[in-house]
């Protein structure tokens, strides 16, 4: 069975995706930093962690609610999505969040402890899901709470199994490295929150998201963890293969994708 992270670099993939991945977050998964936020149920002056925080929808919108008496700590492996987080907190002039780069599986113990934790999109990077979870869940107060998001069953269909089609039939060796593969279904979401010692309720949702071309597709691949595989293949082959996505794209008049999100709340210990 190969490794489900394989040779996945989320330092070297994410700091060279940064603009990208803003760009395609903010059109085509943005929702799920939303959502999490409102399952947080932020109280003014709450004290929240956003990790990962990519390039900061959680932790901008958290800021907004918390309030100039709220405090926002937003951290991530890669330096260049923390200095875009940096950035956009300037710009919008909220001067309640802290931006650094930290790797979410070699937490200390944080003093004071927060009110709530978010861990959006990032929780299937960590080698070790349950003792990852744990030890965010531990960045929290007692009754805090810690909100983990992830990718159901479907992502970007049916492009994602048009792209992964095309890859394998120009490279049938290479491993297409998919780390939110790891936990996706509602049993994977609770097994690995009862792995984590919490109890946690977990919510689905479908979403279509819309699409307006054939290059929003390639939008999607070059700023979400699929880049990884097209840095794999040379230019020529990685052109054939966005070629191909985009014949798909057209033959079926795509003008939507189906995107499932799932999201796991509990409360820590
Ligand atoms: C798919 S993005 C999600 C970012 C953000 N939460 C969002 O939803 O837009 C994944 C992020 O996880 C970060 N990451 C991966 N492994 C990490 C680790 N061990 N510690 C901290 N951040 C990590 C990457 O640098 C990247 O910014």
């Amino acid at each position: 069975m190969p490794d489900p992270l394989g040779d996945f670099d989320p330092t070297t993939t994410y700091d060279e995706a940064v603009l990208e991945y803003e760009s395609a977050s903010g059109d085509f998964w943005r929702h799920l930093s939303d959502h999490t936020v409102e399952l947080l149920a932020l109280q003014r002056g709450e004290r929240v962690l956003d990790l990962p925080c990519g390039t900061g929808h959680v932790a901008l919108g958290a800021a907004e609610r918390v309030g100039p008496d709220g405090r926002v700590v937003a951290l991530d492996v890669s330096e260049r999505m923390t200095q875009l987080v940096s950035h956009k907190a300037a710009q919008l002039q909220l001067t309640n969040v802290d931006v650094g780069v930290a790797d979410m599986t070699r937490l200390g113990r944080p003093d004071p402890p927060f009110d709530a934790v978010a861990c959006v999109l990032g929780i299937f990077f960590a080698p070790d899901m349950p003792a990852a979870l744990r030890s965010l869940a531990a960045q929290a107060r007692p009754g805090g709470r810690i909100a983990v998001a992830v990718f159901g069953e479907e992502f970007f269909e049916p492009m994602r199994t048009t792209f992964v089609d095309a890859v394998r039939a120009v490279a049938p060796d290479l491993q297409v490295v998919e780390p939110w593969a790891r936990v996706r279904t509602e049993q994977q979401l609770r097994e690995l929150f009862d792995a984590a010692d919490l109890t946690a309720d977990v919510e689905t949702c479908v979403d279509e998201v819309p699409l307006t071309s054939a290059d929003d597709w390639w939008r999607i691949v070059m700023g979400s963890g699929l880049r990884a595989t097209v840095g794999h293949l040379d230019p020529a082959t990685a052109a054939g293969v966005r070629d191909r996505c985009a014949e798909e794209v057209e033959r079926h008049g795509l003008t939507a994708l189906r995107v499932t999100s799932r999201y796991g709340v509990a409360a820590a210990a």
